[in-house]
């Protein structure tokens, strides 16, 4: 068996999460990750016949039975992964009966993955249905996003209309749109649906006062969506509080759709 520290998706996750705690978007334990594992990958680096313990949850995965992820575990900080990766992250497989994760490794403090299992796992079940490429997760607080969803209206088109106007990457990475909801409480399975149906139409989803959601098919695509939400969101809390004079105009914005090729949210535009 290889060493499973060394697995490409181990040290891609690690380095994501580090980052992500250095750009001070996870304080605390705040954000929470979950990748689809190529289980032929998996079986190089582990026993997957050997079960260190089962983790039963609330609700019904049986779509995504068989299938192994790597969970961030819950109460976890993003800055101690990198150094006890093992503590702090598990990798678990879906049993049959659809709720409960069979766990392959890690949690070795006797701990559990994240308490937004709900939105994550529904959230694959619904990407897996939308692009069988889909792979990646990934939940997090950054800094001016939150800011915005204070400031700003929490109306899907108003949100990224504003969004696309700050700077010019904005619709050419996420021509979809950013979908919104409202503050609810986490860690739920009502959260965890409301996400789901939201990620089938883009692949970013705003927790009002609370944080972000990406999806991507893999770390790279998820964690640069929310990056450059989170880069259009510093744009307009520091142009707003002095007051905004310029903005790419909605006949701008058509022009740079029209040269990328993007197939976008035209009914965003005015
Ligand atoms: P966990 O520590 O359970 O992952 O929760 C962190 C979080 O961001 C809740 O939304
Ligand atoms: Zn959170």
């Amino acid at each position: 068996m290889k060493n499973i520290l060394d697995a490409k998706f181990m040290t891609e996750a690690i380095r994501t999460l580090s980052n992500m705690y250095r750009l001070g978007w996870d304080e605390r334990n705040g954000g929470n990750l979950s990748v689809l594992l190529d289980t032929a990958e998996v079986e190089e680096y582990l026993d997957t016949e050997n079960v260190i313990r089962e983790i039963p949850f609330s609700f019904d995965a049986t779509a995504l039975a068989g299938k192994i992820f790597l969970v961030t575990g819950t109460g976890k900080y993003f800055k101690n992964v990198e150094y006890d990766p093992a503590a702090n992250l598990g990798i678990i497989r879906i049993k049959e009966c659809g709720n409960i994760a069979e766990l392959l490794w890690g949690y070795t403090d006797g701990g559990r993955f994240t308490s937004e299992l709900p939105a994550h796992l529904m959230s694959h079940i619904a990407r897996l249905e939308c692009d069988e490429s889909h792979r990646v997760v990934l939940h997090t607080h950054p800094t001016y996003t939150i800011a915005m969803t204070l400031a700003h209206s929490l109306d899907e088109r108003e949100f990224t209309r504003t969004l696309w106007q700050m700077q010019t990457e904005s619709i050419v990475v996420f021509p979809e749109g950013v979908a919104v909801l409202p503050w609810m409480v986490c860690g739920t399975n009502e959260i965890g649906v409301a996400t789901a149906e939201k990620l089938r139409g883009a692949r970013l989803c705003v927790w009002g006062e609370h944080g972000i959601y990406g999806v991507g098919r893999d770390l790279d695509e998820a964690f640069g969506l929310i990056e450059t939400v989170e880069k259009a969101a510093q744009l307009y809390m520091i142009a707003a509080s002095v007051g905004i004079k310029n903005k790419i105009t909605d006949d701008e914005l058509r022009r740079l759709a029209a040269t990328f090729g993007l197939d976008y949210r035209r009914d965003y535009l005015g």
